[in-house]
């Protein structure tokens, strides 16, 4: 079974990519992420807030936080609280590249287009094989509008995109207010990939204590169901590879991403459960279930459930949505 496929212009030997996650922040875990079967591997993340605070003198000159409360700067955490600084992170990086034989994304995570983007060179310089842009940011201020949540995406994304010559994927939230919008705008700044969708960490209410808890929840396949509709919607709309990370932890879910349209899957939540050697029980299950339905390649089963060729399109949108509230009984 063929189960090769292309992304961010590299050729890999089968879709199921290691995950920005905890696992790799050393050598080794990156070692084991290889071993475990890995196509490709994205490293986890060097922040915006890790990079301004080497490169500014005061947290006063952090623009877009100034307005903060200095309680609400207390949630920011110390440099120290981070696994590697950028230094750290560019020798990591370099060291990767030479230990394995499979790519490295490197990650760069933020939610501003400001100075801090321009650290995608370095990272590029450092032996990145691709990069992965990770916007996480909550649109919480009245004041601004969604086309400037929107403005402030694309200029972060076209900015990295100017800076290097490496293909560059944007990790997106699901709460934009038109995602094929935001998608079609990537695309023509020169994006080449669209991760869909950072897991969002609620913090949950300890009534007791009245304190806000942040908790870092693993995922379940239930989370796939927002990306695979999302990319099932995408597919043959845009020319952007299509990127699935949430909630895969089974074959079929792999399986089920890649029928959406997905040119491959990450996964983070199952490899810190199982192992990284799960990635390799994950491209065996894959292999031998398409052998066993008689596909000959990846390719052949790519999009096949995406809204242009699935038998039910409407089940992607509110026509089902109504149906189902409507016909639902008890038992
Ligand atoms: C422990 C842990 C650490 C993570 N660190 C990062 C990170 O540094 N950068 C990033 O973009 N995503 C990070 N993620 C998010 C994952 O890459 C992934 O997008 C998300 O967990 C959904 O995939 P999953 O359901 O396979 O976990 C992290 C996830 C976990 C569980």
């Amino acid at each position: 079974m063929d189960l090769r496929t292309r992304w961010l212009g590299l050729d890999l030997s089968h879709p199921v990519v290691f995950g920005a996650s905890a696992l790799t922040h050393t050598l080794d875990g990156i070692r084991q992420a290889a071993d475990g079967g890995a196509a490709a591997i994205v490293l986890h993340s060097l922040f915006e807030e890790q990079i301004r605070r080497e490169s500014e003198a005061t947290w006063e000159a952090v623009d877009r936080h100034a307005h903060l409360s200095a309680e609400a700067m207390g949630y920011f955490p110390e440099p120290d609280t981070f696994a590697t600084g950028p230094a750290a992170y560019l020798r990591l990086l370099e060291k990767a590249r030479r230990a394995v034989d499979v790519p490295v994304v490197a990650s760069l995570n933020g939610s501003t287009a400001t100075g801090w983007v321009h650290y995608a060179k370095e990272l590029e310089s450092a032996g990145a094989s691709a990069l992965e842009l990770n916007l996480y940011f909550m649109a919480t201020d009245a004041d601004e509008t969604p086309n400037e949540v929107e403005d402030r995406v694309v200029a972060a994304a076209a900015a990295v995109v100017a800076d290097v010559k490496l293909q560059v994927a944007v990790k997106l939230s699901p709460f934009h207010s038109s995602l094929p919008h935001t998608v079609r705008r990537l695309e023509a700044a020169g994006v080449r990939s669209v991760v869909l969708f950072n897991r969002f960490y609620q913090p949950d209410i300890e009534i007791e204590t009245l304190e806000a808890v942040p908790r870092l929840t693993l995922s379940d396949p239930r989370d796939l169901l927002l990306r695979l509709r999302w990319i099932a919607l995408l597919y043959g709309r845009t020319s952007l590879e299509l990127a699935a990370t949430g909630g895969v932890h089974r074959p079929e879910d792999v399986i089920k991403a890649v029928m959406a349209g997905a040119e491959v899957v990450q996964v983070a939540s199952s490899l810190v459960r199982h192992g990284p050697g799960h990635i390799a029980a994950l491209r065996d299950g894959v292999a031998k279930w398409f052998e066993e339905h008689e596909y000959a390649s990846l390719s052949q089963a790519r999009g096949s459930m995406s809204l242009l060729r699935c038998p039910d399109p409407a089940a992607f949108e509110r026509a089902n949505y109504a149906r189902m509230l409507q016909t639902w009984r008890t038992g």
